[in-house]
Formats: C-alpha cells, sequence, structure tokens
C-alpha cells in the first residue's frame, strides 16, 4: 500500500497535493502581501488546526459566539491555497474582505518565506504529537472522497508515511520547514495537547501575542464554545456540509483525544516515530506531550 496514490494527487518538493490546490495558487501565494494586524494560521494537516482556527477567530472578535456560529469557518478565515468544493480559493476569497486578513494554510513555509521574513503578519503555528496526528489522518483518509477513501488498513497508511507520501508531506519535514520561526517575535507555537489541558491559559496566550484584552466571562465564554462536544454539533465548524467528506465511514470531528495512538501502534512503529521526534523535533527546543 506504500504505493497508494488517490485520484488528481500531484507533488511539489515532495508535498502530495490535492488537484484543487494549483499551482498557480501557490505561486500568487508567494507574492500576496501579507500587512500587520494580518494572522496566519499554519499547520500539518489533523494537528487540530480547525479547533485553533475557531479559537483565533473568537480572540479576534471578542469572543463573539452568536456571530461566530453564522458563518462558516472557511468564511471566516479562509484556507488559501484550498478551492473549497471547487469554487473560490481561500486567497481569491481574502481579496474581496478588507484587512486585516485571517487565513489559514497546511503549506510548508517555504512559500510564505518572504511574508515570515518581512515579519508583520502574526503567525499561529498549532503542532499535535506525531502519533495521535498520524492516527487522526488514517482516519481522515478513509472519510475523505477526496483522496479515495483509503481502504487499506492502519498498517498499510503506516506504510504510506514511511513512504512520506502522505497528504501535504512528511510530518517531520513539514515541522522542520515552520519551526525555524517558531523564536521570532510575530511567531506563537501553539499545542494541541496544551488546548486540552489548559485551554484559558492558551486562550490568553493567543489574546497578549495578538494584542487584545479579553475579560474572564468571556474567556469562560470561548472555553466552553470550544469543547469537543460543543463544536461536534456546531454545523460552521464540524464540516459536516462538506460533500467530500463521509462522516459516517469516521466523523471529522472523531474522538479529539490525546493518547489514542496507542490504540493502533505497534512497539516498532512507535520506536520509528519516536527517533524522528528525537532527531527532528527535540532539536527545535520543542516537546510534545504523548499521553
Ligand atoms: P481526531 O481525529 O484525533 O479526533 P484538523 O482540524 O487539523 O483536521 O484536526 C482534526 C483533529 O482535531 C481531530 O482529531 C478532531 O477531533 C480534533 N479536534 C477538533 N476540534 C476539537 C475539540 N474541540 N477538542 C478536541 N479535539 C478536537
Amino acid at each position: 500500500m506504500a504505493d497508494y496514490r488517490f485520484p488528481g494527487e500531484w507533488i511539489k518538493d515532495g508535498m502530495v497535493l490535492e488537484e484543487n490546490v494549483t499551482s498557480e495558487t501557490i505561486s500568487r501565494l508567494e507574492s500576496f502581501e501579507m500587512l500587520q494586524g494580518d494572522v496566519l494560521v499554519a499547520t500539518y494537516p489533523k494537528t487540530g488546526t480547525t479547533w485553533l482556527q475557531e479559537l483565533v477567530w473568537l480572540v479576534c472578535n471578542n469572543g463573539d459566539t452568536r456571530k461566530s456560529r453564522s458563518v462558516n469557518l472557511n468564511g471566516r478565515i479562509p484556507f488559501l491555497e484550498y478551492k473549497m468544493g471547487g469554487g473560490e480559493s481561500g486567497l481569491e476569497m481574502l481579496q474581496t474582505k478588507s484587512p486585516p486578513h485571517l487565513m489559514m494554510t497546511h503549506l510548508r513555509s517555504d512559500t510564505f518565506r518572504t511574508q515570515i521574513e518581512a515579519g508583520k503578519v502574526n503567525i499561529v503555528i498549532g503542532i499535535r504529537n506525531p502519533k495521535d496526528t498520524l492516527v487522526s489522518f488514517y482516519h481522515f483518509y478513509r472519510m475523505n472522497r477526496s483522496l479515495g477513501n483509503f481502504k487499506g488498513s492502519w498498517d498499510d497508511f503506516f506504510e504510506l508515511h514511511k513512504a512520506k507520501h502522505i497528504l501535504c508531506g512528511d510530518y517531520f519535514r513539514w515541522y522542520s520547514s515552520w519551526l525555524q520561526y517558531k523564536d521570532k517575535p510575530n511567531v506563537l507555537l501553539v499545542k494541541y495537547e496544551d488546548m486540552h489541558r489548559r485551554m484559558p491559559d492558551v486562550i490568553k496566550d493567543v489574546s497578549n501575542f495578538l494584542g487584545k484584552k479579553l475579560p474572564q466571562n468571556i474567556i469562560d465564554g470561548i472555553v466552553q464554545h470550544l469543547s469537543f462536544d460543543n463544536m461536534s454539533k456546531n454545523n460552521t465548524v464540524n464540516r459536516s456540509i462538506m460533500a467530500t467528506f463521509d462522516n459516517k465511514i469516521s466523523p471529522f470531528l472523531r474522538k479529539g483525544k490525546v493518547g489514542d495512538w496507542k490504540n493502533y501502534f505497534s512497539k516498532e512503529q512507535s520506536d520509528a516515530v519516536d527517533k524522528s521526534y528525537k532527531d527532528i523535533i527535540e532539536p527545535f527546543g520543542v516537546t510534545l506531550s504523548f499521553e
């Protein structure tokens, strides 16, 4: 199964992409001007992107959960390179919105080198431990028609990871590209596991980073809104309207747990990921929780 290819996939510098992410959009993104006050959420798939996007949007909008429920998340924080439902890319959607722009990407940092170095845009990088990320990714491959509804087993999917042939490329290469910037003043790193353990603190960290001051009652409201149960029932974030997702095979908000990898990984698989984590992630001074 290491030779599994989904329909329409293409590769840019080792990054497997869907056909509705075009090289033209990526080229346009390289020179897209990002301004002071703009916010870019950069995540590898399945690391809690949706959760982090909703948090960032609420922090930027004074915790207005009513307003958040009135517009689909992609309309509030467009997915830059992706043409949702084959329509406009997030980049095109932004052209009709006045700044400051809130936006999201799953691309490696290479595309945004100029904007990162210009230091204007605020960048929130989301990260999750690689083992839970891969398990979540396996179920995403199964439920996603665009990815060919992967029929293989977990072991088959792990082979695909070992071959560095999954959507958006290898987890470790992806994070190497972004973590090199983590200590810049306009960059904040948010860990999925911290959102689990200490969400109020994460909301405060994001608020301080973005220069917003939120009273405690607003923070409490955001924490409640972001619970797994509430987000699972919230149609503006649970992706239930995505025609390409078969939520009956596996819901987009699937389990939302830390440590589910233990139900899947063999000792050998776990050792292999531990080694890459120690060799590639820890040297950046980043430690992640696995349980
Ligand atoms: P699982 O598949 O492990 O459940 P992304 O948005 O990057 O695709 O990430 C999806 C993962 O984030 C899924 O993980 C999903 O359940 C989890 N997630 C989304 N919202 C969450 C929440 N409110 N609480 C906990 N996990 C959440």
